[in-house]
């Protein structure tokens, strides 16, 4: 096909967006909305948009007016009958999706695909009772449709291969990044992405910490945005509503339960920013977190640099920075920290610092969280360590170049635990042939600008190391939610 014509049905946010990426590529589309005037309306508005972009020097004022001519708003969707591809937008509800799609058969050609846009309903439930279901394929673009680069491209049980195959090569020529996905709740995206909120939202519910400094520590591991503030963002309605239905989607399978800290916010209408208030009060936002200053800590009983690898070379590197601290590393240890006299500093292996304290046989252990970067970094001590030990511990940190929060002492503490978490959701996804580890890296990059995807984080922890924070987890909690994906202990 080259430049079908392209019929979007729904002019709303979505809507408008795909119009506006099909007609700038050169195809003719036809707009249509139950609403009347919607349409012409959106058509307007996309005008609006095209003319920021030509005063941007993004487009010349030819391809403005080029596409604006493209675009042709519709009032009945029988004037759409050349159309070879359909894109629905329209209402998230699975009765009216089924009913347009039943329309759109009888009116376009056999061979026309028609795509669907939604974000939650299975597309094989979509394609339920049509004549010819094997043309029904998801198209799953992110909002702002214009600027995020990610399709989820979704095939239900009936789906053909080659339609699926064409929405990837029509995604891929509108400059996007086409991944694709076999129809299960949540398809990629929405299912990875279930720990990074569930997470913070457990520690928050457990009293780790204040949401401000669960961001910090998400942020300092790379992410944009951490997950509170997030949240805040997108709206505890709406994150509460997508976690609800992965949830039930999912026969209740307690690792995608929503959370009752969550609830509480949406009950009581602390949607975030577009209510004013969620985690946080708007327009200020998240409080800055306060930066203390530790003195410098007591070398006098030497220190050993334990383990081996990029954490304990990173530590290795930044005691050699403080040149009246000696110290000797033990490369072959089965831990990887700091230990000053009988005292140690552990980076999580997912138990909690009281519980590597009673293994150890010692009360002064502490445990610090991933770090990804030399920055902001979570730490916790046994609650049986002594006051000298605790005030010792930050400023170790400090010193080799962190800055340490201290947080409640709860099992993989922050960024260790959502790691972990995304990566065994991926892994899941994986092993049930939702995506390939390609895919799953490539729509979390895209689709929710995360720093790395999961795959990658896995190759930079090591598989040994995941599973054995998800395992220390499982023990803690002990429940389905930490559960170890099997596509992971294979490979153990
Ligand atoms: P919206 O509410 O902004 O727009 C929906 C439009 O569809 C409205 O203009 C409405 O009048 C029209 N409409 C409703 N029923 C119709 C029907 N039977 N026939 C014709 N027009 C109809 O909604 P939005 O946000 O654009 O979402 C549309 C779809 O895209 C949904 O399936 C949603 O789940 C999905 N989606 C939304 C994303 C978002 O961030 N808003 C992201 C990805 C997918």
């Amino acid at each position: 096909m080259t430049d079908p014509d392209i019929l979007v049905i729904g002019a709303g946010v979505m809507g408008m967006g795909i119009a506006q990426v099909a007609a700038q590529s050169g195809h003719r589309v036809f707009l249509f909305d139950q609403r009347e005037e919607a349409a012409a309306k959106a058509v307007t508005q996309i005008g609006d948009v095209l003319e920021k972009l030509v005063a941007k020097g993004k487009l010349t004022g030819q391809q403005a007016r080029e596409t604006l001519g493209r675009l042709l708003p519709i009032q009945r969707l029988a004037d759409a009958c050349s159309a070879r591809v359909a894109i629905e937008a329209i209402v998230e509800k699975l009765e009216p999706k089924q009913a347009l799609l039943r329309e759109l058969g009888a009116l376009l050609a056999p061979d026309a695909i028609l795509a669907t846009n939604t974000s939650s309903i299975s597309v094989t439930a979509l394609a339920a009772g049509l004549q010819r279901p094997q043309r029904v394929v998801g198209m799953h673009f992110f909002n702002p449709v214009p600027l995020m680069a990610l399709v989820e491209v979704v095939s239900g049980l009936e789906t053909a291969p080659e339609f699926a195959t064409e929405i990837e090569r029509l995604a891929r020529a509108w400059g996007k990044v086409p991944v694709h996905a076999r129809s299960t709740p949540g398809f990629i995206v929405n299912r990875i992405a279930r720990p990074y909120y569930g997470e913070t939202l457990m520690l928050c519910q457990e009293g780790a910490a204040p949401p401000e400094v669960l961001d910090a520590a998400l942020r300092a591991a790379g992410f944009r945005m951490g997950p509170c503030e997030l949240m805040d963002l997108i709206g505890h309605d709406t994150n509460f509503a997508v976690t609800q239905s992965v949830f039930e989607a999912n026969f209740f399978d307690r690792r995608f339960a929503p959370s009752l800290v969550q609830r509480e916010l949406v009950e009581g209408g602390l949607y975030g920013r577009k209510s004013g208030r969620g985690f946080y009060t708007y327009p200020e936002g998240p409080p800055a977190l306060p930066l203390k200053s530790y003195p410098a800590p007591d070398p006098g009983a030497g220190l050993k640099i334990h383990g081996s690898g990029v954490v304990a070379d990173r530590l290795a590197q930044a005691a050699a920075g403080m040149q009246s601290v000696p110290f000797t590393r033990v490369l072959e240890s089965n831990w990887i920290g700091m230990e000053i006299g009988t005292r140690q500093l552990r980076l999580t292996d997912g138990r909690p610092a009281w519980r590597v304290a009673r293994d150890v046989g010692t009360d002064d252990v502490a445990v610090f969280d991933e770090l990804p970067t030399q920055a902001r970094g979570t730490l916790a001590y046994a609650a049986r360590g002594s006051d000298a030990w605790c005030a010792q511990v930050p400023a170790w940190l400090q010193a080799l170049g962190w800055e340490p929060v201290e947080i409640a002492d709860l099992p993989a503490l922050v960024v260790a635990r959502t790691l972990a978490m995304l990566v065994n959701e991926a892994a899941d996804a994986v092993q049930h042939s939702v995506c390939t580890p390609e895919g799953a890296d490539s729509a979390m990059k895209l689709g929710t600008n995360y720093p790395a995807g999961p795959f990658e984080w896995l190759a930079r922890m090591g598989t040994a190391r995941v599973v054995g924070l998800l395992e220390a987890l499982d023990r803690h909690y002990r429940g389905e939610r930490y559960r170890v994906s099997s596509w992971l202990r294979q490979r153990n």
